[in-house]
C-alpha cells in the first residue's frame, strides 16, 4: 500500500465527490493552478498577484512559502474568503533541511547510509511541517554521470542501485508513517524523464538516451519512490528523446501510471507547460496546456496555462472534464490525505524537532559525508598539541572562512550567517591545545581584486602543517549552475601550487580540504598533496564535522557515490558502463586517450579510512540456482579490520553478466552493507541476490534475467574487488 493511494476515509471520499460535483469550471482548474508565494526565487518569473487569485478560488496551492503567520493568513483567505473553503497546499524545496541544513545530497549519498540519509528527512520534515508546510519538492531522484551539470549535486549520484535505495529512504524519511501527523511533508519525487543526462551537460537541454538506458539507469529510483508510496512526481524541463517530459503520455500516463500504478500526484516543473512552446510542439499556451493535461499532468506549476486555457478547452472540446476532473480529485485527496479537511491550520504548531537533535544529526551526517581520498603517510589525523606535534597550524585558502558558501545549493530557508566555517571549526577543536591557528584566504573563490598569494604562503612558511580549503562557491552548481570545467575556479591552483612548493621546501603537510558541488579532476593536487579530504557543501556544521575529521574524532567513513575524472575529457565516465570489443589495452587498436589514461582519478565507491580493512572471504548458499527460484542465494563476505583504530567499512558487492543477449555493464552495483568494526575485530555483511537481481532489458526489451554465468565480486570499491565467485543461473527446466 503507499501513502500516494492508501484509502481515503468514506467521510474525505464522500466530501471530495461532493466538491467536484458542485465545483464550477473555474474552481476545478483553481485546484490545478500552483502558484509561487516567492518567498524564496527558484524560477525565471515572478508572480505577485496571487492573494487576489486566491481569493477569487483560482489557486490550489502556493509553493516558495513557508512561515507560521504567513500560511496561516493566505489559508484563511481560502477557507473564508472563497466560495468552497478548500484549503491550499502550502510546499516549498526541503532539499537537505529546512532552517537546519544538511549535506548536499550528492554528498549525503557519499554517507551510504540509509538510516542517516532517511533521518535527515524526518528531521528536515518536521522543521518544516512547524512553519505551515505540507509539501516538499524533494527527494531529486536524477542519477547523473556528468558533473558538468549543475544539479549532479542535488542528486543521489551516477548508480541507479543506491538511487533507488535513497528513493525508499528519503520518502519514508519525509512522508513518515502518516501524511495526517502534523511533522511529516508529502514528498515529490523529481525531475522524472532523464534530467541528469542533458546534452553537453547544460540544464535544460535534450536527453536523448535509448529505452534501454532509460529503464535500467533513469526510472528505476523513481519507480522504488512509487513503491514506498511517494505522493507525488515531477516531469522534468528536457525533452526525453524529443518529447518533453511534461507531455509525454508514454512516460507519465505510459510507464509511470500504466505500468507502475502510480495513484498520486505529477506536478509540472516552473513554468514546463508553457514551455511547451519553446520546446517547438505547442503553438501557444492553449494548446500547451492541452498537451500537458492529455499527458496526465495535474498541477501546473507558475505557467497558469490551465486556469486561463483549460475552460475553453472543455467548452470546445478539446480538453476532457473527466481528465480535468480525475486532476482535481488526485489534488483534493492529498489535502485529504495531509488531513488539510479535517484541520486547515494543522501545520503552524511549535516545530516537532528539537534544536538539540537537528544540530546533532546535522554534524553527524556532515562528517559521515565526508571521503577520504589521500592519505600519505599518515598525515592524517592531525595531532593535537600533544608532544609539541602540531605547534602552528595555517588554514588556507578561500573556503576556509566561508560559512555562507557551506550550505551549498537548495538551502531551503537556511541561514548562511549561522553556518559553521571550517576555520571556525578548527578553531573550536584546537581551543585550549596550545597549537596556534594561522589563516590567510590567499584568493577569492572566483578571479578578483583581494588576491594575497604571497601573503599565503608566508602564513604557510609559519606553520608545522597547512590546511588547504579549496573549491566552488554554492551558486557554481545547483539549477542552472553548470560548469564547462572540471578545474578549480579563479586563481586557487595558483594558489594551492605556491603553498605546496613553500611546504615542499620545509617538509610541512598540506591537507587539501575540497568543497565543491560537483567531483572536480584535479590530478596535480592528487600528486602532491599529503591528504585530500571532498567534503561536498556540509551544510551547517560543516566545519564542527571537517574538524571531527582531522583530528581523529571522527574516522573518516564516506565512500564517492560518483566516479571522480582525471580529465573533462573523459566525461561521460562511470562504474557501469558497457564494454567494448576493444577494451583499454597496450595493443594500439584498444579504446583509450593519447593524451590520458583511461581510468578515473577515483572510482566510484572509493574512500579511505584512518584503520585498514581486510577482505577475508565470499561464501554463496549455492553456485548455482534455476532462473524461477525467487528464493535466491544468501551471500556472506567476512571482513577483518587489521588497523589500529575503530572504522566504519561500506561493503559492496558487485555483479558482472559475462554473456547475454545483450552487452551487460562492466560492474554493477547490487548490494552494499555497513560494518563498525574495532581493531581486529571480524564481520560479515550478509546479502541475498534473486534472481530479479540479474534482470535487464532483454534484446526483445521484455524485462528479467538470463541464464547463464555471472561474476560475483565483492570489495571496498568498483576498482578493488578481491574477493570474487562465479555463480550461474539455469535455465527452468520446465521451460
Ligand atoms: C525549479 C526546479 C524544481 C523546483 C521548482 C520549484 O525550477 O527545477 O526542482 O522544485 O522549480 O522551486
Amino acid at each position: 500500500m503507499t501513502a500516494a493511494d492508501a484509502p481515503l476515509s468514506l467521510s474525505d471520499s464522500a466530501r471530495i465527490d461532493d466538491l467536484i460535483s458542485r465545483m464550477t469550471i473555474e474552481e476545478k482548474l483553481g485546484q490545478l493552478n500552483l502558484l509561487t508565494a516567492d518567498l524564496a526565487t527558484t524560477g525565471p518569473s515572478v508572480r505577485g498577484d496571487y492573494v487576489e487569485e486566491i481569493r477569487k478560488g483560482r489557486v490550489g496551492g502556493l509553493f516558495n512559502a513557508y512561515g507560521r503567520d504567513f500560511t496561516r493568513e493566505m489559508q484563511r483567505l481560502a477557507v473564508e474568503e472563497t466560495r468552497l473553503g478548500v484549503p491550499l497546499l502550502f510546499a516549498f524545496d526541503v532539499i537537505h533541511g529546512h532552517r537546519t541544513i544538511f549535506p548536499v545530497p550528492l554528498g549525503e549519498a557519499a554517507s551510504w547510509d540509509l538510516d542517516l540519509m532517511e533521518r535527515t528527512a524526518r528531521l528536515a520534515a518536521a522543521e518544516a511541517a512547524g512553519e505551515g508546510l505540507h509539501w516538499t519538492f524533494a527527494p531529486m531522484l536524477d542519477v547523473c554521470r556528468d558533473p558538468r551539470w549543475g544539479r549532479i549535486v542535488e542528486g543521489p549520484g551516477e548508480s541507479a542501485f543506491l538511487s533507488m535505495h535513497i528513493a525508499r529512504a528519503k520518502v519514508r524519511g519525509y512522508q513518515g508513517g502518516d501524511l495526517a501527523a502534523s511533522d511529516t511533508l508529502a514528498a515529490t519525487a523529481k525531475h522524472i524523464g532523464a534530467y541528469g543526462a542533458p546534452r553537453a551537460g547544460r540544464d535544460y537541454e535534450t536527453a536523448d538516451v535509448s529505452e534501454r538506458t532509460l529503464r535500467e539507469i533513469y526510472l528505476p529510483p523513481f519507480r522504488a519512490a512509487v513503491e514506498a508510496g511517494v505522493a507525488s512526481i515531477m516531469p522534468s524541463f528536457n525533452d526525453l528523446a524529443g518529447v518533453p517530459a511534461t507531455a509525454n503520455e508514454a512516460l507519465l500516463d505510459g510507464i509511470v501510471r500504466g505500468e507502475w500504478g502510480f495513484g498520486g500526484l505529477f506536478v509540472s516543473d516552473y513554468e514546463a507547460v508553457e514551455e511547451l512552446k519553446a520546446h517547438g510542439i505547442a503553438a501557444d499556451d492553449a494548446d500547451a496546456a492541452r498537451q500537458a493535461l492529455a499527458a496526465g499532468l495535474d498541477m501546473d506549476m507558475q505557467s497558469a496555462t490551465f486556469i486561463a486555457h483549460l475552460g475553453d478547452g472543455v467548452r470546445d472540446g478539446t480538453a476532457p472534464l473527466a481528465r480535468i476532473d480525475a486532476a482535481v480529485r488526485r489534488v483534493l485527496e492529498l489535502k485529504a490525505r495531509l488531513g488539510l479537511f479535517d484541520d486547515p491550520y494543522r501545520r503552524c504548531r511549535e516545530p516537532a524537532a528539537s534544536a538539540e537533535d537537528l544540530t546533532g544529526a546535522a554534524r553527524d551526517a556532515a562528517r559521515r559525508s565526508i571521503v577520504l581520498l589521500r592519505n600519505v603517510g599518515e598525515a592524517l589525523p592531525l595531532r593535537r598539541g600533544d608532544g609539541g606535534a602540531l605547534r602552528t597550524l595555517a588554514v588556507i585558502g578561500p573556503l576556509a572562512d566561508a560559512g555562507r558558501e557551506m550550505l551549498g545549493s537548495w538551502a531551503g530557508a537556511g541561514d548562511p550567517d549561522k553556518a559553521v566555517a571550517i576555520l571556525a571549526g578548527i578553531e573550536a577543536a584546537l581551543a585550549g591545545s596550545g597549537t596556534r591557528v594561522l589563516h590567510a584566504a590567499g584568493c577569492p573563490i572566483e578571479s578578483g581584486e583581494d588576491e594575497d598569494i604571497t601573503g599565503a604562503v608566508a602564513t604557510a612558511r609559519q606553520a608545522d602543517a597547512v590546511v588547504l580549503c579549496l573549491g566552488e562557491a554554492a551558486w557554481m552548481s545547483g539549477e542552472a549552475a553548470c560548469r564547462s570545467s572540471l578545474d578549480l575556479p579563479g586563481r586557487q591552483q595558483a594558489l594551492a601550487e605556491a603553498v605546496l612548493d613553500a611546504a615542499a621546501e620545509r617538509g610541512v603537510p598540506v591537507i587539501a580540504v575540497l568543497t565543491s558541488g560537483r567531483p572536480l579532476a584535479l590530478p596535480w593536487l592528487e600528486a602532491r598533496a599529503s591528504a585530500i579530504l571532498q567534503t561536498w557543501f556540509l551544510g551547517s556544521q560543516a566545519g564542527r564535522a571537517v574538524a571531527d575529521v582531522l583530528f581523529g574524532d571522527w574516522n573518516p567513513s564516506g565512500r564517492l557515490p560518483v566516479t571522480v575524472p582525471r580529465s573533462l575529457g573523459q566525461v561521460p565516465i562511470h562504474h557501469d558502463q558497457r564494454p567494448t570489443g576493444r577494451p583499454p589495452s597496450d595493443n594500439w587498436y584498444s579504446s583509450k586517450y593519447l593524451d590520458v589514461r583511461a581510468e578515473p582519478l577515483y572510482p566510484f565507491g572509493f574512500g579511505l579510512s584512518y584503520t585498514r580493512f581486510r577482505y577475508d572471504a565470499l561464501r554463496l548458499s549455492a553456485d548455482s540456482l534455476p532462473i524461477g527460484d525467487a528464493a535466491g542465494i544468501e551471500i556472506a563476505v567476512d571482513v577483518t579490520n587489521a588497523g589500529p583504530r575503530d572504522g566504519e567499512e561500506t561493503v559492496q558487492l558487485y555483479v558482472r553478466d559475462l554473456v547475454a543477449s545483450v552487452a551487460r555493464p562492466v560492474r554493477e552495483l547490487r548490494g552494499f552493507a555497513k560494518l563498525r568494526l574495532a581493531p581486529g575485530e571480524t564481520g560479515t555483511a550478509s546479502f541475498r541476490l534473486a534472481p530479479d537481481d540479474f534482470a535487464f532489458v532483454r534484446r526483445d526489451m521484455s524485462v528479467g534475467p538470463e541464464p547463464g554465468e555471472f561474476e560475483i565480486a565483492a570489495g571496498p570499491n568498483v576498482a578493488d574487488l578481491p574477493l570474487r565467485s562465479r555463480f550461474r543461473l539455469d535455465a527452468d527446466a520446465r521451460s
